[in-house]
């Protein structure tokens, strides 16, 4: 196992995340036809989840509009949604946000597919900005100055981007792995659930398809209480400070970001980042 840095010990802290039951969740046995979505939080996990228990559904709503997304595919680190986890018959749609150094070890000797969502970073960063606002379980900041600065550090729920995204991408080239981006699936809605399909190796009928993109466009979710969050509304999420779904675009950072913050952020990306092909990250 690699040495727990320090971003790491601070995510282990977080109470009901990964905390109390860090030895119950590493000794979860994944199972080969188990698909995971993994992504740092603010990536589209929740669009993601969407997709594929539509996929599953074949394009069928019921499923979507009757569970909760957090028990199709619950998170594998949150104390209170493992039993769901364990309960779940397969093949089982699982989600986290761990670093790879936190997953249970099953999962590498397992043929579970890992599907790994990334998001241009200064989209993940403003976006979680905004999300700290309707969630307590995000650091409380002042400013997005502060968030800025503590998403620079590293010192933010799921650590520094830069480790959690260079540790998955070393994934790369196995058979069970697929890494998507934001981007594309905003951009080719229908060609990504297409790779999707083909990496899970499922077919759809294109009325099938019609109706997996229309029941996970962002205003069918945000209409969809079972995935709009308002159930879990006073609990440790407030919509009154702004809504679950919010904007659903690439490069919301340009509205956000000072030119300043966007060069400094830049600097470290090239520092943190180097020796990666830049074709895996195609935003700006
Ligand atoms: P913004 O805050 O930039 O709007 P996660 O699910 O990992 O928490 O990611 C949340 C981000 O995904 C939010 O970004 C949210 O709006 C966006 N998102 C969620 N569902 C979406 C959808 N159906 N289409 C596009 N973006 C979506």
């Amino acid at each position: 196992a690699s040495e727990v840095s320090e971003e790491l010990l601070y995510l282990k802290k977080k109470e009901g995340y990964v905390g109390k039951h860090s030895r119950q969740y590493r000794d979860f046995v994944f199972k080969e036809d188990d698909v995971l979505t993994l992504t740092y939080p603010k990536s589209g996990t929740h669009w993601m989840i969407e997709i594929l228990s539509l996929i599953r559904t074949k394009g069928d709503p019921k499923w979507i509009q009757s569970v909760p997304i957090w028990d199709r595919s619950p998170w594998i680190e949150i104390l209170n949604m493992y039993e769901a986890l364990e309960a779940q018959e397969g093949p089982r749609l699982i989600t986290s946000h761990l670093p790879i150094q936190l997953l249970p070890k099953s999962l590498f000797t397992s043929k579970a597919k890992v599907i790994h969502l990334i998001r241009n970073p200064k989209d993940v960063l403003v976006s979680g900005y905004f999300f700290s606002k309707v969630c307590s379980s995000f650091e409380q900041v002042a400013s997005l100055q502060e968030h800025f600065e503590r998403f620079l550090q590293g010192n933010v729920l799921c650590g520094s981007w830069f480790e959690h995204t260079q540790g998955w991408m070393s994934m790369r080239g196995k058979e069970s792995y697929l890494m998507l981006h934001y981007e594309e699936l905003k951009r080719d809605t229908r060609s990504t659930i297409e790779k999707i399909c083909q990496f899970l190796g499922k077919t759809l009928e294109p009325e099938e398809m019609n109706s997996v993109l229309k029941h996970s466009s962002i205003q069918a979710m945000r209409d969809n209480k079972m995935s709009n969050y308002t159930l879990m509304d006073g609990s440790n999420f407030n919509l009154k400070n702004g809504p679950f779904l919010r904007k659903g675009v690439s490069g919301d950072w340009k509205n956000h970001l000072t030119v300043a913050q966007a060069e400094a952020f830049d600097r470290m990306f090239q520092e943190k980042m180097a020796g990666l092909p830049p074709e895996l990250f195609p935003w700006d």
